[in-house]
């Protein structure tokens, strides 16, 4: 007899199933040529049992999923103050790409490009050059993924050739003093970073490390502190969904994370990690079933926070 969680995500995964609406991001020439119709879905508990259906063992980039687990690295390795003096935490309003800096030219947040390539620029020791820094980087997702993920070299070579805003973003960045180092080498670390590929599976239980206060729920391991957790959840429940955080909140009130390439997590503290994977996005840069997907969840469950 097959358990009732892998039954009811079947269904709700066949409900969304004919949704051919929105389109794969394509300002990231290697992302359009992908496969739009893969779907998937994955449910990780905070004793580590893993529920997934569709396209599950798929591997796509992670993108700006990669942003709040680069950002509670970042206040583990330097510390709040020195994280917000670089980076603010107010929601934006705006689109992901904006220049949505503060009147000293801090990003508003983490969430958004300009936010995470200073927050990358935070990560690992002060003083630590970009190799150590990146390797940190790898081994801090690798350890909320609980196992080795690697880069997508043709995404990533692919996403350098026309990261011309980013780069822009990153010299504004340096000309107000919030990067200290060559922007162009940061906005490289930041794309790798981006370019890091998972399963909806290793996102399901990334977002579990986080619902699960800092600890993986399979390799029992600590990776940050609660505090870092909590810092990183209220963020994503104030700007994860970017210029639809407040829909997202008021509909599915579930932390969330989106990525350009369709992934999507949620972080239901002390309750479950999910994933969902579909590359069809919104004028927003969110997947369209991925949302669906989690309103379902959200209403079928009773997973929204109010
Ligand atoms: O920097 C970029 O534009 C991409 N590497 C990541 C953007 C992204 O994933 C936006 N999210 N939905």
């Amino acid at each position: 007899m097959r358990s009732p969680i892998p039954d009811y995500l079947a269904e709700v995964l066949g409900s969304v199933e004919s949704d051919e609406t929105g389109a794969p991001a394509d300002y990231i020439p290697e992302l359009a040529t992908a496969n739009p119709n893969r779907l998937a879905a994955a449910m990780a508990t905070l004793d580590g049992e893993v529920y997934a259906v569709g396209d599950c063992s798929d591997e796509f980039t992670i993108q700006s999923i990669s942003k709040p687990f680069v950002y509670a690295l970042a206040l583990a390795d330097r510390g709040f103050e020195p994280v917000l003096a670089k980076v603010g935490v107010e929601p934006s309003g705006e689109a992901f790409n904006k220049v949505s800096l503060d009147g000293g030219g801090r990003p508003l947040n983490p969430m958004i490009n300009a936010g995470a390539i200073a927050t990358h620029s935070l990560a690992g020791p002060a003083g630590i050059d970009a190799k150590g820094r990146f390797d940190r980087i790898v081994d801090g997702l690798s350890a909320f993924a609980g196992r080795r993920l690697q880069v997508d070299e043709a995404v990533f070579a692919s996403e350098m050739d026309t990261a011309f805003r980013n780069t822009s973003i990153a010299y504004l960045l340096r000309a107000y003093d919030v990067l200290d180092e060559d922007p162009t080498a940061v906005v490289g670390g930041y794309t790798r970073q981006c370019s890091l590929l998972v399963t909806t599976v290793d996102l399901a239980l990334m977002a579990a490390t986080l619902a699960n206060r800092g600890i993986q729920p399979v390799t029992g391991e600590r990776v940050v502190s609660e505090a870092v957790v909590r810092q990183v959840l209220s963020v994503m429940t104030t700007c994860g969904m970017y210029d639809s955080a407040g829909d997202w909140v008021t509909q599915v009130g579930i932390p969330a994370k989106s990525g350009v390439a369709g992934g999507l997590i949620g972080a239901l503290p002390g309750q479950v990690g999910i994933a969902t994977f579909s590359p069809r996005l919104d004028r927003h840069g969110n997947s369209v079933r991925g949302i669906r997907l989690f309103e379902r969840f959200s209403d079928d469950t009773g997973m929204h926070m109010m």
